[in-house]
């Protein structure tokens, strides 16, 4: 597999400087940057929406990761697409019909993927598979930064690298919530190839430095 990637979620960023953080976030390695987008209804949580992701899309060439925590995704599918993701992530919950909106995301032309919450069986991805371009295993309740990773998730992670390699597709699998230098590695070695941190970076004086110990190794 090829070497883990780093997605650090601006919402652990300084909200007043989102263009400055972006930049400073891709400068220090980082391989994605993670845009939660949160409703206040989905999630008890509100962030920022597709305005601000295309003012963001100017500062940074990074791919964006768009995981989107609100209820219904449908509608705003094609503003996130035109915004500038690259990636767009939904919840099974968040609409009746989790086929349809992973196929309306690939007919947009971006990458799909599908977020597990952590009451979400791994039965609920298994049979859309075909049309994801991502897993993401939530290992905190999704809201909020900052909360503590849930290690009851761990084989849920293993049980969908054992599903992935099976379709023989290159199908990323992140994870997010509570990723830190100490946390990430036992998720890579459950399998995990993404990881998404928003505190352990944006919460450090060496974003360079927080990047690299993700990894497990030392900054460049
Ligand atoms: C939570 C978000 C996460 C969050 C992670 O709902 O999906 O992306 O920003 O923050 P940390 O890394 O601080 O747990
Ligand atoms: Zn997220």
């Amino acid at each position: 597999r090829p070497a883990v990637r780093i997605a650090p979620s601006l919402l652990a960023a300084d909200f007043a400087r989102l263009g400055e953080e972006a930049r400073a976030a891709a400068a220090a390695g980082a391989d994605w940057l993670h845009l939660d987008i949160m409703d206040g209804h989905f999630v008890p949580n509100i962030s920022f929406g597709p305005v601000v992701v295309k003012a963001l899309r100017r500062h940074v060439a990074i791919p964006f990761d768009v995981h989107l925590m609100i209820a219904p995704a449908d509608p705003y599918l094609a503003a996130f697409a035109e915004a500038g993701a690259d990636l767009i992530s939904v919840h099974p919950e968040a609409g009746p019909h989790l086929h349809r909106t992973l196929q309306t995301i690939r007919g947009l032309g971006k990458r799909a993927g599908v977020v597990l919450n952590p009451a979400t069986p791994v039965q609920a991805v298994e049979h859309v598979l075909d049309l994801a371009d991502l897993v993401l295993v939530m290992t905190v309740n999704p809201g909020f930064g900052g909360q503590s990773f849930l290690e009851s998730q761990l084989p849920k992670i293993a049980a969908l690298r054992r599903m992935i390699e099976a379709t023989g597709r290159a199908i990323a699998l992140e994870v997010d919530g509570g990723v830190t230098a100490e946390t990430a590695p036992r998720c890579i070695a459950a399998g995990a190839d993404v990881l998404v941190a928003g505190t352990a970076v944006f919460g450090a004086s060496d974003y360079a430095a927080a990047i690299a110990a993700l990894r497990g190794g030392a900054a460049p």
